[in-house]
């Protein structure tokens, strides 16, 4: 009787972790149809070129001030000189966040506006946006830099990837009536990147900030094979148990 009731929450208990854990909606805006990021926290080769795009590229004028970098070193499989020579450029010690030099006040009066630290910002966004955002900067003489994004009209952040991009201009079509609408981005002067390449090259570091985002995602995405193996594994010993203790009681 004792066991069947123990077998009875068992069942119960398999059941409720099995239940696909419902996957976190990525907060996309509104705005113009983009391509997926189709990014993979669990391709340690891109976290890695991401990571080392980020602190390229990046983290000049971005902070990821809740992640530091001896954890990025343990979840890339990166080794503390591996770390120095590649990805430290202003950090003294392997403990020290991912922070900036640049003054808040200063970025302020730089940029207009301070550009905001990116720890979380595929959470806040989600990755489509940002991965778009990173493909969608177009020439706007109109603007102070010459650039405008269609992610984020009047953006006050640079083209800093113009030199791999190249430089787009944004075709719209006129609408009877209506605001003019946006049809395609044409490529006027090429990169050095073909656009299959920087799609590869923004695919990266976008995957590097959904890590640092929620860096336990690594640990939880193993875990979870785990459990379920067991789970399974666990489910046939249950099986046979009541196959054994039934036998009897019919
Ligand atoms: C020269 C300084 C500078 C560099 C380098 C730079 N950014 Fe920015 N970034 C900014 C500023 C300024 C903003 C704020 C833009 C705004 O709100 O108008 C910003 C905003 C952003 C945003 C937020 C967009 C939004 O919707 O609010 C993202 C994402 C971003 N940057 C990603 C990156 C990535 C990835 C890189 C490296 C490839 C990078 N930035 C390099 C200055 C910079």
């Amino acid at each position: 009787m004792i066991n069947r009731v123990l077998l009875k929450a068992a069942a119960v208990l398999a059941a409720a972790l099995l239940v696909p854990a419902v996957p976190a909606v990525a907060a996309g805006g509104g705005g113009p149809a983009g391509d997926p990021a189709n990014v993979d926290v669990g391709n340690v080769a891109s976290l890695q070129r991401g990571a080392r795009h980020f602190m390229n590229y990046c983290s000049g004028c971005h902070s990821a001030k809740y992640v530091r970098y001896n954890q990025l070193g343990r979840d890339l499989g990166l080794t503390d000189q591996q770390l120095i020579d590649n990805l430290m450029f202003t950090a003294v010690k392997p403990t020290e966040t991912i922070d900036i030099a640049m003054r808040p006040a200063d970025a302020q009066r730089w940029f207009g506006q301070p550009p905001p630290d990116l720890s979380l910002i595929t959470r806040a966004r989600g990755v489509d946006y940002v991965y778009n955002f990173l493909r969608s900067f177009y020439v706007d003489p109109a603007r102070p830099l010459g650039v405008n994004n269609l992610w984020l009209p009047n953006a006050s952040m640079p083209h800093v990837l113009w030199s791999l991009q190249g430089l787009q201009r944004a075709v719209y079509e006129d609408v009877p009536g209506g605001a003019p609408k946006f049809v395609r981005f044409e490529l006027e002067r090429p990169g050095s990147m073909t656009p299959a390449e920087y799609d590869e090259f923004v695919r990266d570091i976008v995957n590097f900030l959904a890590y640092i985002g929620e860096p336990v995602k690594l640990q939880r995405e193993s875990l979870g094979v785990l459990v379920i193996a067991f789970l399974l594994v666990f489910g046939v010993f249950a099986y046979l148990l009541k196959q054994e203790i039934w036998k009897d009681v019919r």
